[in-house]
C-alpha cells in the first residue's frame, strides 16, 4: 500500500492516504484535543478545537479531525495562537453553560471539562444571554438537559450514521438551535430504541442515563472489561462496578466487533445480575414443587429422561432448542450433540422465533 510522509510538530509522520491529520497523528503519538470528534463518525468539523497550522494555507488554520493528511505537509498542533483560539473556543462555550460540576452527572467523564483544565479556563471572559432549558425526563432510561448541549450534533449523528434511526436532529436555529426529537415529542414517541448512543457520545452531561445517576462517580467505579452475553457477537463492554453492584455499562471505543457501539441490551440490561428474582441455581422439580439442585443433579435428570424419551419413543420424541445469549461455537456444539448423539434433527433456536 502507498505511504504518505509529513512534518507534525518536527516529528516526520507516515501515515496511509485517506487518514486525517488528527488519525496521523494520533497514530504518532501527538494528541490533538477534540470536541466534535468521535472515532465511530464521519468527520464533521463544527467545534473548531482541533485547529492546527498547515504551512502554505496563510492564514486561516484547518480542522485537523477533517482534514485529510497530504505529502509533505508541515503541521503545527500546539502554539501559542492555537492555544489561544482554544481557549476562546471553551471560553465561548463556558460562557452558556451552567458550570455545575459539583452536581452534574458527567464530572470526571466530560470532555469540556477536561478541556477547560487542559486550558487553564477558569471563569469565561463573556458574558452574555443564557439558556435555561427544563431537563426533559420524559422516559425512564435517557435524560436530556439542553443547558449542558454544545451543539456538537454527535447524538444527532451516531443516531443516524451508526444505528439508523435518526431520532434527532437540529431544531431551531442560532441561539435557539438544539437536538431535539421531532415536533419536541417525548423519546418515547419516537423511533428510539433506547440503545444509549447517544449518551455514550455526548461530551457533555447533556445526555445521561437514568439508571446510573446519582450511582457513582467516574472515579469511584472500577471497570471490569468483559463479553456482553446477550448474543454471539462478542461485543466488549466496561462494567462499572461500585461496591461490588454493577451501576452503568459502558463500551471501549474501537474495541471488539461492537467497536464502542451498544445496542439496548448490552447497555441497559443489567438489572437481572442483581435482581431477587435471579435463579443462582438449577431447579429441580421434586413432588411438584421446584427445589435448588447442583448442576451435576440437574444435568444428570435431563440426561436421564432423553435417554429415556428416546429408549421408549424415538429419537425424534425431543427437541433442543438452543439459546441467543450463547457463542455460536456453543450453539454449534449443542445442534452436533442433538444430531450426533441423539439422532434428531428437532433443533430450534429462540432468535429465530
Ligand atoms: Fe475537529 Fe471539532 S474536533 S472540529
Amino acid at each position: 500500500m502507498k505511504h504518505i510522509s509529513l512534518t507534525i510538530d518536527g516529528i516526520e509522520v507516515i501515515t496511509t492516504p485517506g487518514r486525517t491529520i488528527l488519525e496521523a497523528a494520533a497514530e504518532a503519538g501527538i494528541r490533538i484535543p477534540t470536541l466534535c470528534y468521535d472515532p465511530r463518525l464521519e468527520p464533521y468539523g463544527s467545534c473548531r478545537v482541533c485547529l492546527v497550522e498547515v504551512e502554505g494555507q496563510g492564514r486561516g488554520f484547518l480542522p485537523a479531525c477533517a482534514t485529510p493528511a497530504d505529502e509533505d505537509m508541515v503541521v503545527r498542533t500546539d502554539t501559542e495562537k492555537l492555544r489561544g483560539i482554544r481557549r476562546t473556543i471553551i471560553e465561548l462555550l463556558l460562557s452558556d453553560h451552567p458550570n455545575d460540576c459539583m452536581t452534574c452527572e458527567s464530572a470526571g467523564n466530560c470532555e469540556l471539562q477536561d478541556l477547560a483544565y487542559e486550558y487553564g479556563v477558569r471563569k469565561p471572559r463573556f458574558q452574555g444571554e443564557q439558556h435555561h432549558h427544563e431537563a426533559i425526563v420524559d422516559n425512564p432510561i435517557i435524560e436530556r438537559d439542553y443547558n449542558k448541549c454544545v451543539l456538537c450534533g454527535r447524538c444527532v449523528r451516531i443516531c443516524r450514521e451508526v444505528q439508523g434511526v435518526g431520532v434527532y436532529d437540529f431544531a431551531n436555529r442560532g441561539f435557539e438551535a438544539v437536538p431535539g426529537t421531532p415536533y419536541n415529542r417525548p423519546l418515547t414517541e419516537t423511533p428510539c430504541e433506547f440503545c444509549g448512543q447517544c449518551v455514550s457520545t455526548c461530551p457533555t452531561g447533556a445526555i445521561v442515563s437514568i439508571p446510573s445517576k446519582g450511582k457513582g462517580r467516574s472515579w469511584q467505579v472500577r471497570k471490569v472489561r468483559t463479553t456482553c452475553a446477550y448474543c454471539g457477537c462478542g461485543c466488549q463492554i466496561d462494567l462499572h462496578v461500585r461496591d461490588g453492584r454493577i451501576v452503568d455499562v459502558s463500551s471501549p471505543l474501537m474495541v471488539g466487533p461492537g467497536e464502542g457501539n451498544h445496542c439496548a441490551k448490552g447497555r441497559y440490561g443489567y438489572g437481572f445480575v442483581h435482581h431477587s428474582d435471579r435463579l443462582t441455581t438449577p431447579l429441580v422439580r421434586k413432588e411438584g414443587e421446584l427445589v435448588p439442585a447442583t448442576w451435576e443433579e440437574a444435568l444428570g435428570l435431563v440426561a436421564d429422561r432423553i435417554s429415556k424419551a428416546v429408549k421408549e419413543q424415538g429419537p425424534d420424541s425431543v427437541a433442543f432448542l438452543a439459546s441467543a445469549r450463547c457463542t455460536n461455537e456453543e450453539n454449534y456444539l449443542f445442534q452436533k450433540l442433538a444430531r450426533a448423539v441423539v439422532g434428531t434433527n428437532n433443533v430450534d433456536h429462540c432468535a429465530r422465533l
